[in-house]
């Protein structure tokens, strides 16, 4: 998942760097500043010290010293006038630079605290706007795990309007208990179609003071490990008409003669026509009819690309249900698409479940936004869209 939203302290964080919200003079302070300096312990202020100061919206790098993150990049928020002295167009610029300077530094991770929210006194919703734009928009043209970090839950807001509609929808469509039978059968379903393991490895080093890694940070969730993709070839190749990719003929067949068994009689033209259509398949024709770049999907879908190449290769795939219904927003599929692109993969919407519920308020309400639906999935303490 590229761009993820999680709760906790970034002081403890495996990643390969994470941001200080420092004010212009990188000599330390309270907030987040005194947490990462205090962690990182006095070689920190050393550094900062020959880096002379920090522009507002500027970033510089230090190393990271006792903090599990390789590096500490220190970017300065503008502090909060009323909204009216460009303080938008400088927040934009403190994450752009940092995410800039990130990739720079040839980082795969990077996690952000909400910068200028706390003593500059952004408002939070806003600034959590500016975060997501300018996060989601470098997302465009780079590839790198983004966290932003909320130091507590309570803190969280986002658009007002929004969190009153949905939370009224929730009370009016939320089913407590889930019938027994359809609970169950649920479960039957989602073992049979071996339902995302659902793995959760903490990013989260244990304890403080944690030593240095270098590892990079594994994801906070993944469906099934990854394998390293072995060859490029099966990532997306953006010319090559789909029915003609080898690995898509490939396991088509392999799909047919597996069904074609009990249909003796039929020709394995016939068959392939029978085919029930996979996950997979139905994604991937989906994204031809409407015209799109396998990239620009799962970017929307807030998937990682080697996962897409993943789902893209393997005709059986089984994703998690947070995966589908990440393809159904970048898709744009209504309600009853969504409820049959589930279907595939083994899966049904419940008004039992709050993420459900909440998923489907912002489809009936025509708001693809996954970066919006996230949020909101956030503040209902929901798991996010996207793999
Ligand atoms: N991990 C993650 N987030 C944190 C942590 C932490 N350990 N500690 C605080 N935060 C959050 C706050 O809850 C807030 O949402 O970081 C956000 C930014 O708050 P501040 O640290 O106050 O930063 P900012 O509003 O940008 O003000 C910067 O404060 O600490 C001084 O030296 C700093 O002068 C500068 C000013």
């Amino acid at each position: 998942m590229p761009f993820q939203i999680i709760t906790g302290d970034i002081t403890r964080l495996e990643v390969d760097a994470i941001v200080n919200a420092a004010n212009t003079s990188l000599l330390g302070g309270g907030g987040v500043d005194g947490a990462i300096h205090r962690a990182a312990g006095p070689k920190l202020l050393e550094e900062c010290r020959t880096l002379h100061g920090c522009e507002v919206g500027q970033a510089k790098a230090t190393g990271g010293y006792n903090l599990p993150a390789r590096y500490v990049i220190h970017t300065v928020g503008p502090i909060w006038r009323g909204g009216g002295s460009g303080e938008e167009e400088l927040l934009t610029s403190a994450y752009r630079n940092s995410l800039m300077l990130a990739a720079e530094k040839e980082c795969e991770s990077v996690a952000f605290p909400m910068i200028s929210a706390g003593v500059y006194g952004y408002p939070f919703d806003k600034a959590l706007r500016v975060a997501t734009d300018t996060i989601r928009a470098f997302l465009q043209d780079h590839e790198m795990q983004v966290y932003l970090v909320i130091f507590s839950r309570s803190s969280f807001r986002f658009d007002d309007d929004i969190y009153s509609d949905l939370s009224r929808y929730v009370r009016a469509n939320l089913e407590e208990d889930e019938p027994r039978s359809s609970f169950l059968g649920n479960i039957a379903k989602s073992i049979a179609f071996g339902g995302t393991s659902g793995k959760r490895d903490s990013i989260f080093s244990s304890g403080r003071g944690a030593m240095k890694k270098e590892a990079r940070a594994s994801e906070a969730m993944r469906e099934e490990p990854l394998e390293e993709s072995a060859d490029e070839d099966i990532l997306c190749d953006e010319e090559k008409p789909r029915k003609e990719t080898p690995e898509f003929a490939g396991a088509a067949m392999a799909q047919a003669s597996m069904l074609a068994a009990p249909m003796q009689n039929m020709s394995l033209a016939q068959a392939l026509e029978n085919l029930d259509e996979s996950f997979s398949q139905a994604l991937l024709r989906m994204i031809d009819e409407r015209g799109m770049k396998d990239s620009e999907c799962y970017k929307k879908a807030n998937i990682d690309r080697k996962l897409f190449s993943k789902i893209r290769g393997d005709v059986h795939y089984r994703p998690s249900k947070q995966t589908v219904l990440a393809f159904a927003v970048a898709l744009e599929l209504s309600l009853e698409e969504t409820e049959s692109f589930l279907k595939k993969a083994g899966y049904a919407l419940s008004h039992a479940s709050k993420s459900d519920v909440i998923v489907e308020y912002f489809i009936n309400n025509g708001n693809y936004d996954l970066y919006t639906i996230n949020e909101a999935l956030y503040a209902f303490d929901q798991s996010l869209l996207g793999a």
